[in-house]
């Protein structure tokens, strides 16, 4: 159970319709902001503490949070008593005191909302094992809407692994959510679970479908990730779900003029460098979109606690 009286961000799916558009409008009315170069500046601390590796999730936030004039402090697990055995549990009932938020990415499922019952200070889930990312979700439909204009009647392809990527199953689901449709393809063994499938038909009639092939040539907008490695129990089991997995530069032969290529980052070799220089490739504008768009979050929840 989260604290009553605090809004806390963990899932993707606790987040309604009208609240999701909310966080893009604002996120919009940030970047606008953010180019002419006068955000309103807040007081406060936002700690981010990484038990798990991240390049753009923790510096956006941190960016966001320095935009938003707010002080950041940073716990990082190597640094720190988690070495010396201090529980995940103190951890987080010591940095409370510290900080105003807490963002938190973890390899365990079910941290983040664990911190959240631990703590007073609300809790952003930054990454919770094969779970959620919820900030990564919105700024992707953020990208998807910017790029495209809107996310109604698109086809998006949705590619890699879907299993134990934590950013396909909701993106699936606010894909659906918001009237998209959806076409699925992963390595073998790698797909999306099936229950999440069913949901996404039986809550929004979402018209998905699942194809052994990759194939961009229906697509508006095409998603991959890479395999994600350190889900598998080992490094050979993990090789050999990756064998032959690639966007082939054919793919986008066969794809529409306009259609985006997106990706969360890290890429790896599922891209290959003549995709990487397509004018396909949009993902380094996609993850531009992450410092307003978690500027929209903090400020939110911030705000929730006034
Ligand atoms: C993603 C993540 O951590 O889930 N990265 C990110 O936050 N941009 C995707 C990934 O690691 O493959």
């Amino acid at each position: 159970m989260q604290k009553v009286g605090k809004m806390d961000l963990i899932s993707f799916m606790d987040l309604g319709k009208e609240e999701i558009e909310h966080y893009l409008d604002s996120a919009q009315k940030m970047e606008g902001q953010l180019k002419e170069g006068r955000i309103e500046k807040r007081e406060g601390i936002v700690a981010t503490l990484f038990f798990e590796p991240s390049t753009r999730t923790k510096l956006s936030f941190q960016s966001a949070s320095y935009r938003l004039g707010l002080d950041v402090i940073d716990f990082s697990a190597e640094g720190s008593s988690i070495k010396k055995g201090e529980s995940f549990e103190d951890t987080i009932r010591m940095i409370d005191n510290y900080a105003d938020v807490l963002v938190i990415r973890h390899p365990e499922a079910g941290s983040a909302e664990l911190a959240a019952e631990y703590a007073d200070s609300p809790v952003i889930n930054a990454g919770d094992g094969a779970n959620q990312h919820p900030s990564q979700t919105l700024l992707d439909l953020y990208a998807i809407m910017k790029m495209k204009g809107r996310i109604e009647g698109l086809k998006v392809h949705l590619v890699g692994d879907l299993k134990y990527a934590r950013v396909m199953r909701p993106l699936m689901h606010g894909l659906a959510m918001f009237g998209a449709s959806v076409k699925l393809a992963s390595p073998k063994g790698l797909e999306m679970p099936r229950e999440a499938i069913e949901e996404a038909r039986e809550k929004f009639g979402a018209e998905i479908e699942e194809t052994g092939e990759i194939d961009f040539s229906t697509a508006d907008v095409a998603y991959v990730c890479r395999v994600q490695e350190e889900r598998f129990k080992s490094k050979k089991e993990a090789d050999e779900a990756k064998k032959g997995y690639t966007i082939k530069p054919e793919y986008l032969e066969a794809a529409k003029e306009g259609m985006i290529l997106l990706h969360p980052l890290p890429k790896r070799d599922e891209i290959p460098p003549e995709v990487a220089a397509s004018q396909h490739s949009k993902y380094l504008e996609q993850a531009a979109c992450a410092v307003p768009v978690r500027m929209a979050i903090i400020k939110r929840i911030l705000e929730s606690r006034k």
